[in-house]
């Protein structure tokens, strides 16, 4: 009878275990999905050097400053400003504690004709600085749809 009722609490402990242990791990990975994209990218620190690296990558490139108004505006508008106002939006728009103060992205962008082309080559600047951070597949395309969002507002031009 003792040996009886042992095995059957032993049995007891381990179903429990497993199942307790199986509920823990689903908690935490529901846990980890819940967290905001900002917490995922590493928060305003991460955030803060990629968008550096990529208006870095941005101001100097030579398909971009062939548009003689993007050309203008760059050597017009000083970098830090502009890494300063992306900065606040990414983390803005990814859940951080941020609140953007710039302009609108229609304003903004308006007199610089930007064309489907500069769009494409923008992209193409973007991955490759996520690439060199090493963000992950899914933060990666998390962020492309944050940037795509914006395009209607940014490219205005009727040229390809
Ligand atoms: C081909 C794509 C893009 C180009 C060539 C471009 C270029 C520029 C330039 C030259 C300015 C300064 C304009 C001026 O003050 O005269 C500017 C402003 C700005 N851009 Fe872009 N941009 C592009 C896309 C984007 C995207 C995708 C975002 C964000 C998702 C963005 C966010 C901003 C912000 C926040 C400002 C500052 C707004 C303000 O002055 O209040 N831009 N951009």
């Amino acid at each position: 009878m003792f040996t009886r009722n042992s095995s059957l609490w032993a049995t007891l402990v381990v179903v429990t275990t497993l199942v307790t242990g199986s509920q823990a791990v689903l908690a935490q990975t529901a846990a980890e999905q819940q967290q905001s994209l900002y917490d995922r990218l590493g928060g305003l620190a991460p955030i803060s050097v990629v968008v550096s690296d990529f208006i870095e990558t941005l101001v100097p490139d030579a398909i971009l400053n062939a548009n003689p108004a993007i050309d203008a505006a760059r050597k017009r508008v000083p970098a830090p400003y502009l890494k300063y106002h992306v900065t606040a939006m990414v983390c803005q728009a990814t859940g951080g504690p941020c609140q953007y103060q710039g302009r609108g992205m229609k304003e903004s962008h308006a007199h610089l004709n930007i064309t489907e082309r500069e769009w494409d080559r923008m992209v193409v600047l973007f991955k490759g600085v996520l690439t060199t951070h090493k963000v992950p597949a899914q933060e990666t395309n998390e962020l492309l749809a944050i940037v795509d969002s914006t395009k209607a507002d940014i490219v205005t031009s009727p040229q390809q």
